[in-house]
């Protein structure tokens, strides 16, 4: 038995995963975010450990003979968060996540203090990124910055709790910019930059090699009978990647969660930063994934059905399975800046051309087509690194609606796969981790790809139809920076 725990951005989701792959139980448990002002968003690391807690509590209830059984544990988490601890390794504030875009002029500041940091990151900087927020601390809270020892992104805080080590996978730390993305170590030059040092970061390890083991104590409050390993897990990304066994190039994938992200795996660096294309680490070794990611796509969806009162399924339903035209009004999914290829944190959403014909339907179909034109941005921007996309399989909570993956295929003008269980994909990957860090099998022998529910053919007149809006689509952006 093995558990993948994904410290995610709206929820904590764990599953319990028999030596068969199936998934035996799953609980998730809700996560409140805070945004102090616009465009800063925060969590509270203790409400992680809460919620880890009570999905394991639950399941412990539920499925105490299984639980009993677990060998391996691998961790996902969303990734670039800051979380600084004091010398108790205890967190000093509220975490800085991943789609906080206070620390702009430090990312400028930053470039100019270390010119190598592209060439060696593969990235750009961004706000996003953990390495610009901690400049941000310097200058707006030197006390915390005086008092930080170590800097955690969620999930290595969440295994320092579960285990008592600092430690973090390859590719969730290079989403800090901290990172040689090609020595898959941490660059002095880089620490030196932000004021900081090796002494301030958790060890390395791949992410389905084997890090630490849980805590006893905590073994014994879930039933286990033995301590089981923890691997090095991912970042929510690469652990999707994981899950649905895009191990390889050619495997590229689209995650529809909380952010969404256009990913292709590769067996080298194709990095593209002043397109704002990011270079991640892959969870296994020797392999990377570039990706092009916007920072609210499933988030859109949410927000409307806040908006409009009702549920994501309702709002959904008069859709149908497939989209007939385009909507006649345009939506930019900017709701919390944008990353690919923008980098404007600045930058707000907005909807176009409504008219007194505009109903709820007609919104709902801009909101999905302007996250799919947002996809389309990266697919061009991965494309000047040389990635061609020529299929795509879809994870992550937005993958349940037909309507929208026939709307990426169209957009996209490439097939658009559906996966049995693609929605819970990051904690299935971390299940995988865990497993491949007990059990030292050949990583392609476990990274299987699960089996696909459905595919969605571009359609060519539709495909002519998305192509001809999305010049006009582009032109609603303005620069806010
Ligand atoms: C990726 C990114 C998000 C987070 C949260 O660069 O910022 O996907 O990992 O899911």
């Amino acid at each position: 038995m093995y558990l993948g725990i994904d410290l995610g951005t709206s929820a904590v989701k764990t599953v319990l995963v028999d030596g068969a792959q199936r998934v035996i139980a799953s609980e998730s448990r809700p996560l409140t975010t805070v945004s102090p002002q616009s465009g800063y968003y925060e969590q509270d690391p203790a409400q992680w450990i809460d919620a880890t807690f009570a999905t394991l509590d639950a399941l412990k209830a539920s499925h105490a003979g299984e639980l009993s059984a677990v060998e391996g544990i691998g961790l996902s988490g969303q990734m670039h968060g800051a979380t600084l601890l004091d010398a108790s390794l205890r967190p000093l504030r509220p975490c800085i996540l991943w789609n906080d875009g206070r620390s702009a002029a430090e990312c400028l500041i930053l470039e100019q203090r270390w010119p190598a940091l592209r060439a060696t990151s593969g990235n750009k900087a961004m706000p996003g990124f953990t390495a610009p927020k901690l400049l941000w601390i310097a200058t707006h809270e030197p006390d915390i910055f005086a008092a930080t020892k170590l800097v955690l992104l969620p999930k290595a805080y969440l295994r320092l709790v579960l285990s008592g080590e600092a430690i973090e996978d390859v590719s969730d730390a290079s989403g800090s910019l901290w990172l040689d993305a090609a020595r898959r170590d941490w660059s002095d030059a880089a620490l030196a930059a932000t004021g900081l040092s090796r002494d301030h970061m958790p060890r390395l390890v791949e992410g389905c090699a084997p890090a630490t083991t849980l805590r006893a104590e905590l073994a014994r409050r879930w039933g286990m009978t033995r301590q089981p390993v923890i691997a090095g897990g991912a970042g929510d990304n690469p652990a999707g990647a994981v899950g649905i066994g895009a191990i390889g190039p050619g495997t590229a994938f689209i995650s529809l969660g909380t952010s969404g992200a256009l990913m292709a795996p590769t067996s080298r660096i194709a990095a593209n930063p002043d397109r704002a294309v990011h270079t991640f680490c892959h969870a296994i070794p020797a392999m990377w994934i570039q990706a092009g990611a916007i920072l609210s796509a499933a988030s859109c969806l949410a927000w409307l059905a806040r908006l409009f009162g009702v549920g994501e399924a309702e709002l959904l339903a008069p859709l149908g399975a497939r989209p007939q035209a385009p909507s006649p009004v345009s939506f930019l999914p900017y709701l919390a800046g944008e990353r690919t290829p923008h980098d404007d944190p600045a930058v707000r959403g907005m909807l176009d051309g409504l008219s007194h014909g505009t109903d709820r339907g007609t919104i709902v179909q801009a909101v999905l087509e302007g996250v799919a034109f947002a996809l389309a941005d990266c697919r061009d921007a991965l494309a000047d690194a040389g990635i061609a996309i020529a299929e795509a399989d879809v994870i992550g909570g937005g993958s349940r609606s037909p309507f929208w993956l026939s709307v990426l295929a169209n957009v996209l003008n490439v097939p658009v796969h559906r996966f049995v269980g693609g929605e819970t994909g990051a904690a299935f990957g971390a299940a995988r981790l865990g497993r491949l860090a007990v059990t030292g099998e050949a990583i392609a022998a476990v990274c299987t790809r699960p089996e696909r529910i459905e595919t969605f053919e571009p359609d060519a007149e539709l495909v002519d139809t998305y192509a001809g809006r999305l010049p006009a689509w582009r032109e609603l952006y303005r620069p806010r920076h």
